[in-house]
C-alpha cells in the first residue's frame, strides 16, 4: 500500500468517526479503539508501507488515537457522573392520605362518650322492623314510622321480628343492648351507618348517627340535660349549652329536641344559627314500653335516650357552609382535602 493510499484510510476513518459521535462511550471504544477497531487494524496496516512512509503515517494516527482515547475517557466519566445521587437534596414526598371528616368526627364523639363511661357498641345496619320500629312502641301501621322514609330488603320476613330494612335510625341499638346486658347499668353509645329514601343537598341515603342511652336506678332528666351539656362543651368548646324543648317520639316519654347554643356567635345570633341556637336532634326518658320490649321491669330501672346526625354535628362544628353535603360521599379529593 502506498503512504497516500494509507492516509486516504485514516481520512475515510476520520470522517466515518465524525458521522458515529452520537454513540454511547462503550460502543465507539468498541468500535474504534477495540481488538478489530479501525485503529488497530490501521496500526496493523503500517508494516506493509513503505519503511519510508512508516513514520509519516504511523505518527499522526497514533496522536489521533491517543486524541480519540482521551476523549472517550473524558465522555466515560462524564456520563457515571450522572449516576451519582446528592443525598443532601429533599426527598420527593409520597401523597399522603387522611381520615375522612366524618370519621374523624365519629373518633371524637366515642372518645367524649367513652370518658364517661359509655361503651361504644355497633348493631347490625341492616335490621329487623322488630329492633327498629316495633320494640320502639311502633307497632305495625303505627303512623309514626311515616317519619323515617325506609328502605325495605327484599326478602321473606322473620314471624316474629318481621321485615328487614336498612336501619333507618341508630336507635336500634336500644333494645339490642338491653338483650346484650339483660340487666342495666347501661351507658351505651351507638354510632352506625343509617339510611334514608331522600336526596337532595342537605340529605344523603347514607348518613350516621350516634345515639346514646343510659338505664339504672334513679335516672332523671337531670341526668340527660347534664349529658347533653358535657357533650355540648367538649364538642363545640367551653362555654357551649344545651336546651331542649318538648317534642314527640313514640319511644320516649316525655320527649326533646335539642338544641346547642351557637359557639360561632355565643349564642346572640349569626348567619349560621337560628337566634343563637342550632336544633341538632332529639332525646328523652326511654318509654316504659321500649324497657319492656327489652326484658327490663320499667318499675325498677329509668333511663333516657338521645340521638341524631354525625354530618351535622360535625360541619356545625367547624361552621361549614357547605352547599351540597352530598359533596362528603362523593369521593372527590379536592373537596375533601380541605379537611
Ligand atoms: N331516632 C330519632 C331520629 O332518627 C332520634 C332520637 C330521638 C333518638 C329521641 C333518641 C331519642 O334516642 O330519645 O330522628
Amino acid at each position: 500500500m502506498t503512504g497516500t493510499a494509507y492516509i486516504q484510510q485514516i481520512q475515510q476513518m476520520l470522517l466515518a468517526l465524525g458521522a458515529d459521535a452520537g454513540l454511547s462511550v462503550p460502543a465507539l471504544q468498541q468500535k474504534y479503539l477495540g481488538a478489530n477497531g479501525a485503529f488497530t487494524v490501521l496500526a496493523k496496516q503500517i508494516a506493509e508501507l513503505d519503511p519510508n512512509d512508516r513514520k509519516a503515517a504511523g505518527r499522526p494516527l497514533n496522536e489521533l488515537k491517543n486524541a480519540l482515547a482521551a476523549a472517550i475517557a473524558a465522555a466515560g466519566s462524564a456520563e457515571s457522573a450522572n449516576d451519582w445521587v446528592d443525598l443532601s437534596l429533599p426527598g420527593k414526598k409520597p401523597a399522603v392520605g387522611h381520615i375522612h371528616p366524618i370519621s374523624q368526627a365519629m373518633a371524637e364523639i366515642t372518645r367524649i362518650f367513652t370518658s364517661i363511661g359509655f361503651t361504644r357498641v355497633r348493631y347490625p345496619e341492616v335490621d329487623w322492623d322488630w329492633y327498629v320500629f316495633e320494640s320502639l312502641n311502633m307497632p305495625p301501621d303505627h303512623p309514626a314510622r311515616d317519619e323515617w322514609e325506609t328502605f325495605f330488603v327484599d326478602r321473606a320476613p322473620d314471624s316474629k321480628k318481621g321485615q328487614m330494612v336498612l336501619t333507618t335510625h341508630t336507635s336500634n341499638g336500644q333494645v339490642r343492648e338491653m338483650e346484650r346486658l339483660g340487666e342495666p347499668p347501661i351507658r351505651m353509645i351507638n354510632i352506625a351507618r343509617c339510611y334514608r329514601r331522600q336526596q337532595d343537598v342537605t340529605h344523603t341515603q347514607m348518613f350516621h348517627q350516634f345515639e346514646g342511652l343510659v338505664v339504672d336506678t334513679g335516672i332523671t332528666i337531670q341526668h340527660l340535660k347534664g349529658t347533653l351539656d358535657y357533650f355540648a362543651e367538649q364538642f363545640y368548646g367551653p362555654g357551649t349549652k344545651s336546651r331542649i324543648r318538648p317534642f314527640h317520639f313514640q319511644f320516649t316519654e316525655p320527649s326533646f329536641e335539642v338544641d346547642f347554643s351557637c359557639h360561632l356567635c355565643n349564642g346572640t345570633g349569626c348567619k349560621f344559627c337560628k337566634s343563637g341556637w342550632h336544633e341538632v336532634g332529639g332525646c328523652g326518658m326511654v318509654h316504659p314500653n321500649v324497657l319492656r320490649a327489652g326484658g327490663i321491669d320499667p318499675d325498677v330501672y329509668t333511663g333516657f335516650a338521645f340521638g341524631w346526625g354525625v354530618e351535622r354535628t360535625y360541619t356545625l362544628k367547624e361552621g361549614l357552609a357547605i352547599d351540597d353535603i352530598r359533596l362528603l360521599y362523593s369521593g372527590d379529593l379536592q373537596f375533601l382535602e380541605q379537611f
